[in-house]
């Protein structure tokens, strides 16, 4: 369990909304209330039928906020004030109603409108019947709410109290205690990169042939948006320049979405100037020269040659931007046989100031893989990472690269 001290003093404002697992609440406000945290609360209408006022007002040890135009709480507290006067809101239970209504950002009751009046971060605890959350409306909500940086704890697999089983079932008030622990134990980390900026490159690019068919490669883009996610939680202000991928946006982190591998240089450039390059972007070497802007036909004649061009090399451009050049470029190198030799090379050919190099041979999982085994080669020599996580290398390289800055500048 993580270090849940890290609750004290802190303002949690709990919106309730209605759902049978609403009862659920009444634990998790005591439960938080030990832990040093304040908790107000906001009780939506259908919340109140399964939880009464009185509960959680006795809870929470304050007026439970229930009506948008209730002249008392406008007069007491207005809905603006309420929504910035926390540290954190928390939804639990976040029906797939309340959930649609956050995403389309209407304010048709009180808990609607502080969520929408707020500056402040949020953390949704979805539970709801499993063909309910599973249905595209919601998951489309749900992924445009992490997209605008909501959090989510949840939904658990499990029986559900309509009969049915899946996920659904909201996470236990110790799951969403501990995210929302999780959370405050994040904001307040160390930010050694803070007054950095970084530029991350990450996923394919797409290179057109006509208007419909484009050569690309495997590039999932886990590990460069990783990366992104790693230099952004400790504190870097970053720029992620990605070719298209199936993942969402990082948190916390400027993205600019781009095909080519020239629209990606343009972006990049765009981004300068940086304290930190990694260009962990798989970028095609290259396009195909005079691409046609009709669609090519079968006409009989055989199969249309394709001329190619190369590309632009954005980690050699980025390694020799003069007086624009960050002061640490990262590159990448996939090798598929003796990967510190060729990789060793690479830095020497590019310019660039590390390279991590690892193998994509046949058989082992890189490219789209969760794992990446990697050898990291600065000036000083080769260091040979254990096997890990995408999400672990991402965590040492950005630890890595907060320690050179620390050694650089006293
Ligand atoms: O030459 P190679 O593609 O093996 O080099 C890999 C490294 O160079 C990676 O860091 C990749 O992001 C970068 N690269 C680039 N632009 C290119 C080709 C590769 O930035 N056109």
């Amino acid at each position: 369990m993580a270090e849940t001290s890290v609750l004290s003093g802190k303002r949690i404002l709990l919106v309730i909304a209605g759902g049978i697992a609403a009862y659920k609440c009444l634990e998790l406000i005591r439960r938080l209330k030990e832990r040093g945290a304040s908790v107000r609360a906001v009780l939506t209408k259908a919340g109140a039928e399964f939880v009464t006022p009185l509960s959680v007002q006795a809870l929470t040890e304050d007026t439970v906020y229930q009506d948008l135009w209730s002249l008392t709480d406008e007069s007491e507290m207005g809905h603006i004030q309420l929504s910035r006067d926390a540290d954190l809101l928390v939804v639990a239970p976040a029906t797939a109603n309340l959930l649609a209504r956050m995403a389309a950002g209407m304010a048709d009751d009180l808990a609607a409108t502080v969520l929408l009046a707020t500056d402040k971060p949020v953390l949704v605890a979805p539970a709801m019947n499993v063909r309910m959350w599973e249905h595209p409306a919601t998951q489309a909500n749900m992924a445009l709410l992490e997209k605008r940086g909501v959090r989510r704890v949840g939904p658990n697999k499990g029986e559900m109290a309509c009969g049915e089983y899946g996920p659904g079932r909201m996470a236990e008030p110790m799951e969403i205690l501990e995210a929302i622990a999780g959370y405050f134990t994040e904001r307040d980390a160390p930010k050694p990169l803070k007054g950095k900026r970084a530029l991350v490159t990450s996923g394919p690019t797409y290179e057109p042939i006509d208007p419909v068919r484009y050569i690309a490669n495997r590039s999932s883009g886990k590990q460069g948006h990783a990366i992104a996610e790693a230099l952004a939680r400790l504190g870097a202000e970053v720029t992620l320049v990605t070719g298209p991928t199936h993942l969402p946006d990082p948190p916390g982190c400027a993205v600019r979405p781009i095909e080519t591998a020239r629209e990606m240089l343009a972006a990049c450039e765009a981004a300068l100037p940086v304290d930190i390059a990694v260009c962990a972007a798989a970028v095609a070497d290259w396009r195909v020269a005079g691409e046609s802007d009709r669609k090519l036909k079968k006409d009989g004649g055989g199969p249309p040659a394709l001329s190619l061009a190369e590309n632009p090399d954005i980690l050699a451009t980025l390694s020799n931007a003069g007086a624009k050049r960050p002061s640490l470029v990262v590159g990448f190198a996939a090798e598929t046989g003796s990967v510190v030799e060729y990789a060793t090379a690479k830095r020497a050919r590019k310019g660039c100031d590390w390279i991590v190099a690892n193998d994509v041979s046949l058989g082992t999982t890189t490219f789209g893989g969760a794992d990446n085994t990697v050898h990291l080669i600065r000036n000083g020599g080769v260091e040979n990472w254990p096997t890990m996580g995408k999400d672990a290398v991402a965590a040492r390289l950005a630890d890595t690269i907060a320690q050179h800055f620390q050694n650089k500048t006293p």
